[in-house]
């Protein structure tokens, strides 16, 4: 048993949908969250950016005293992983692509997987390699999103928001006329505007959430070494953010469906 708390990391308010799969699968786990708002969006920045911001959190993550990391931000996933794992090497250090990528191959039928994610995600191309390393045949149309992010920090989250709209339904459309049956959710915010996504791809294409997929991985890798909490009390649930604490709080509150004010600090 280890009952030191796990740490995650996001932009922002995205890796809280890793959080919400952690809390309902793992409710006695502890953790640690860290939004790095002051830097949101990561999507739009160089690789060595990412790779500096994405260094700067874990060193955060690792002063509270975590048994384990989990990049819940495919942007960092996707240009840091080999930089985190090689810097945390005492540590378990997961990220979302390989889970998410697992998923997908799991679910599609036709082999025509569709991503969507930041342009920093994409460009990187870790998802068509790791998709291709598990389905050789796999087709996969990947499409940038620039827009959703900035929306879901800004709290532009409601389907029927009319930006959101516009900006869901133009993302969608390449990955309909490709004839997509399996949607990778790329970017661990667009699960929290999976309603408009849903609406804008139909109801019969799977939508995979990286952020979820990743959590299942998280916790085999904490049983493999014997260091899952104590499941018989709750876990410890600490946020911390490094800008705009009320709209945090809010947006978090919101989508987690419980109060994060009290748990919140920033930094
Ligand atoms: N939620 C993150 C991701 O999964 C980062 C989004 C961003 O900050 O651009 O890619």
């Amino acid at each position: 048993m280890d009952t030191r708390p796990i740490g995650i990391f996001d932009s922002g308010l995205g890796g809280l949908t890793a959080v919400r799969a952690l809390t309902a699968a793992a409710p006695w786990e502890s953790f640690v969250y860290l939004g790095d708002t002051a830097n949101a969006p990561y999507g739009d920045k160089t690789r060595e950016e990412i790779r500096a911001l994405s260094r700067r959190n874990i060193a955060f993550l690792r002063s509270r005293g975590v048994k384990a990391l989990l990049a819940a931000c495919n942007t960092s996933t996707a240009n840091a992983m080999d930089q985190m794992l090689d810097e945390n090497r005492d540590l378990p250090v997961l990220g979302v692509i390989e889970p998410a990528a697992e998923a997908a191959v799991s679910a599609t039928e036709k082999g025509r997987i569709g991503l969507m994610a930041t342009a920093a995600t994409v460009a990187s191309g870790a998802y068509e390699r790791a998709v291709r390393r598990l389905l050789p045949d796999a087709a996969v149309t990947a499409v940038a999103c620039p827009k959703l992010v900035p929306l879901v920090e800004s709290g532009h989250t409601d389907a029927d928001d009319p930006a959101l709209r516009r900006a869901a339904e133009e993302y969608a459309a390449p990955l309909r006329q490709a004839g997509t049956d399996t949607v990778i959710l790329g970017c661990t915010h667009y699960p929290i505007i999976r309603r408009a996504i849903r609406r804008a791809m139909g109801p019969d294409v799977t939508l995979i959430d990286s952020g979820a997929a990743s959590v299942g991985a998280l916790l085999k890798a904490l049983e493999a070494r014997d260091a899952l909490g104590d499941t018989e009390k709750p876990g410890s649930r600490n946020f911390f953010c490094s800008a705009g604490r009320d709209r945090f709080i809010a947006g978090g509150s919101a989508f987690l469906g419980w109060d994060i004010a009290s748990r919140t600090e920033q930094i």
